[in-house]
């Protein structure tokens, strides 16, 4: 399959075009011929005319592609190695939602071919490739998994918005359905993962690899946010307290905040509902997701009880939110829990405006039911930073000053100001 792939004998597919599957696409176009499939025809013809839909690559980077991009399933009749990177959210009950991942993988099934491979990068559970995914392929295609066509699995592990550590400069984990497709699997992503690759012995590992990885940095932001409810009531700053930890050399860089986006706070959720198939109560997972699950809602509680020591009418309170985005630097906006900020303090009948230089007001319009104001116009009681954006970073303390009324709070929830702040009445996590 490599060899023929690098000849160009036979031609890579990848499906769903994405913060994912899109710069995998390009990557691969370098080398080999590519057929970039995604069922949205808008985001198919801003592709075709070098525009990112997720605006993480820039024109330069289409240049020189081999790549063809298509809404047209049966244009995959000429692929031989399928790459899957559609989404794997969870639904309004906080379960696995394979829809997306069993869809793309029926549109697979109906043109695969003796011979062909399928690898899929949606982050799942350990085990869904194997156990949801084959067996639809065989169904679709009437072939038989192993003998016919093989199967492998090779989480991804970009971070949008990061400009270092890029697609081909992390370490790439593959695994394949038998020796032959592990090998084959492998030497394809190390044409274009300079960082290397990392054989992992099965697929279930690498799918329980990536799910972990996760779940880590869920569990460690949970106890972050936990000490920040501690030392909140201790009058004693985290951030402070983090700083004076991590003089320690094995004591883990970690901070209190929201947990949005659709990966750390969605993925353990897979992996809550597989342990819980096997009968399994996951209890720290469990315990993470619900801490962090209910920060917003802690964030803003602590907003309004200092709002209301110093207002008695908090229906008159102008609030200021800076950033919507679920992190910063980037326009993602998906399950930003910044919005649930929003949603409680709006609940007191506090007059909430929110701004946002990344995000696009009509996305948020759609998504959350309210619009971004433009130019912020002062007095607030209350500006809470919510989202580390380059240009709120760069702000100075006299900045806040001209737009909040005297005596009226600064929260700023990712402990930017912290050593910056001598004037306002200054809170944090
Ligand atoms: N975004 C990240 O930073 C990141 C990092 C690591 C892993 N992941 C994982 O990668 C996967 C993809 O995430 P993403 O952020 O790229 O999602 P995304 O929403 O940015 O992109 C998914 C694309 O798939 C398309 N799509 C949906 N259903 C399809 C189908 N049936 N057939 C073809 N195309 C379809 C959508 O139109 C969209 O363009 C998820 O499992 C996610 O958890 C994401």
């Amino acid at each position: 399959m490599f060899e023929e792939l690098t000849k160009k004998k036979k031609t890579m597919a990848v499906i769903g075009l994405g913060y994912v599957g899109l710069p995998i696409a390009l990557e691969f176009a370098k080398k080999i011929r590519v057929i970039g499939f995604d069922i949205r025809e808008d985001r198919i013809t801003l592709m075709r005319n070098n525009i990112d839909p997720s605006n993480e690559l820039e024109a330069k980077d289409f240049k020189g592609c081999d790549i063809t991009f298509t809404a047209s399933a049966d244009d995959l009749k000429e692929a031989s190695f399928y790459v899957v990177a559609v989404p794997t959210p969870i639904d309004e009950h906080k379960k696995p939602d394979l829809r997306p991942l069993l869809s793309a993988t029926r549109t697979v099934g109906k043109v695969l071919k003796q011979g062909d491979y399928v690898v899929y990068e949606s982050t799942v559970y350990p085990g869904a490739t194997e156990e949801d995914c084959v067996p639809l392929l065989e169904e679709m295609s009437g072939l038989e998994f192993i003998t016919d066509f093989k199967v492998g699995f090779s989480p991804e592990r970009i971070n949008p918005g990061d400009k270092k550590h890029t697609l081909t400069k992390i370490t790439k984990v593959t695994s394949g359905c038998d020796e032959v497709s592990s090998e084959e699997i492998a030497k394809t992503y190390e044409m274009v993962i300079e960082a290397g690759v990392y054989r992992a012995s099965s697929i279930k590992v690498a799918e329980a690899a990536k799910i972990i990885e996760n779940s880590q940095r869920d569990i460690n932001i949970a106890f972050m946010n936990e000490l920040s409810m501690i030392f909140n009531k201790m009058n004693i700053n985290t951030f402070e307290v983090l700083e004076a930890a991590g003089t320690k050399w094995n004591f883990l860089p970690f901070f209190p905040g929201l947990v949005g986006g659709h990966c750390i706070g969605v993925d353990p959720y897979y992996l809550t509902h597989k342990s819980a198939m096997y009968g399994h109560h996951a209890q720290i997972i469990n315990a993470g997701r619900g801490i962090n699950d209910g920060m917003a809602a802690w964030i803003a509680k602590q907003i309004t009880v200092k709002l209301s020591n110093l207002y008695t009418n908090l229906k008159e309170c102008r609030i200021l939110v800076m950033g919507t985005t679920f992190k910063e630097n980037v326009s993602d906006i998906r399950n930003s829990k910044v919005a649930d900020v929003v949603y409680e303090l709006k609940e007191f009948g506090m007059l909430v405006e929110v701004a946002d230089p990344c995000a696009d007001s009509g996305e948020v319009l759609e998504e959350y039911g309210y619009e971004l104001i433009e130019q912020p116009v002062g007095p607030y009681h209350a500006i809470i930073v919510a989202v580390s954006h380059d240009e709120f970073v760069a702000l100075k303390e006299d900045d806040f000053i001209k737009m909040i009324v005297p005596g009226g709070i600064l929260a700023d929830l990712k402990g930017i100001f912290r050593d910056k702040i001598s004037q306002l009445n200054y809170w944090s996590l």
